[in-house]
């Protein structure tokens, strides 16, 4: 992971707390000074509850933007279609540590697609499970809701877990940049940041306001500003 990627703080909007049907269009409207990921949440009703969208969709979407994909896998047994997620050549892709008995293998297989790897680990998860898989990983995404739906309340103690794994990452010099999902809005992210969440997404604290471009400049800022 390149230094300046941990030593600044991005922000990763999660397009299903957007109407998917009109997507192609609000993503072209999508300033990418602010917006600097799209967070694709994939959803297989069976690791989670909810459905989402799969590969076929992504490569559509991909028309109609150049802003970099940030794949979150929540599906059972990532291995099965990894392959066609690798294909839509995101930045990111992203397997759940619970979704298979192979996180390494998987984490390898995405790093030789050129891709860079994330492991994430739900809120019931203990973070110490993580160690001794964070160095196959560019990134550890920490689930701050439980996976399946956009809109959910951030659960305070994973700012502990963020927290834990930073300072892991720190102790060990180990070059991996910590992502922060769910409940994530101007009441939140300072706290995340300064946690040490390099990476945010957000799903309904961006696309419940109505100028998105200025809401996701609002967050970043109070992002940058904890940083300091
Ligand atoms: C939850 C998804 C999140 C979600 C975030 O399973 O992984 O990306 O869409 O939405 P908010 O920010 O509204 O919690
Ligand atoms: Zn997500």
């Amino acid at each position: 992971m390149s230094k300046n990627l941990t030593d600044t703080v991005l922000l990763s909007p999660s397009i299903i707390a957007t109407d998917l049907s009109l997507l192609g269009s609000t993503v072209s409207s999508f300033d990418s000074t602010s917006i600097h990921f799209l967070h694709i949440d994939v959803m297989d009703g069976n690791f989670v509850p909810n459905v989402t969208i799969g590969p076929g969709y992504i490569q559509n979407l991909k028309h109609h933007t150049s802003i970099p994909l940030d794949i979150h896998l929540m599906i059972a047994q990532p291995e099965l279609s990894l392959i066609h997620y690798s294909e839509c050549n995101p930045y990111f892709l992203t397997i759940h540590m619970e979704s298979t008995r192979q996180p390494i293998r998987l984490l390898q297989q995405i790093k030789k697609a050129g891709i860079k790897a994330g492991l994430s680990i739900n809120p019931s998860t203990p973070v110490a499970m993580l160690f001794d898989m964070i160095e196959y990983a560019d990134m550890i995404l920490i689930m701050s809701v439980e996976p399946g739906f956009y809109g959910q309340k951030f659960i305070p103690a994973s700012l502990k877990r963020i927290e834990q794994l930073h300072n892991f990452i720190n102790a060990n010099n180990m070059d991996v940049v910590i992502e922060v999902d769910g409940g994530i809005n101007e009441d939140t992210i300072a706290d995340v940041v300064k946690a040490g969440a390099r990476i945010i997404v957000a799903g309904s604290g961006v696309f419940n306001a109505h100028d998105i471009n200025k809401q996701a400049k609002v967050l970043i800022q109070k992002a940058c500003k904890a940083l300091k």
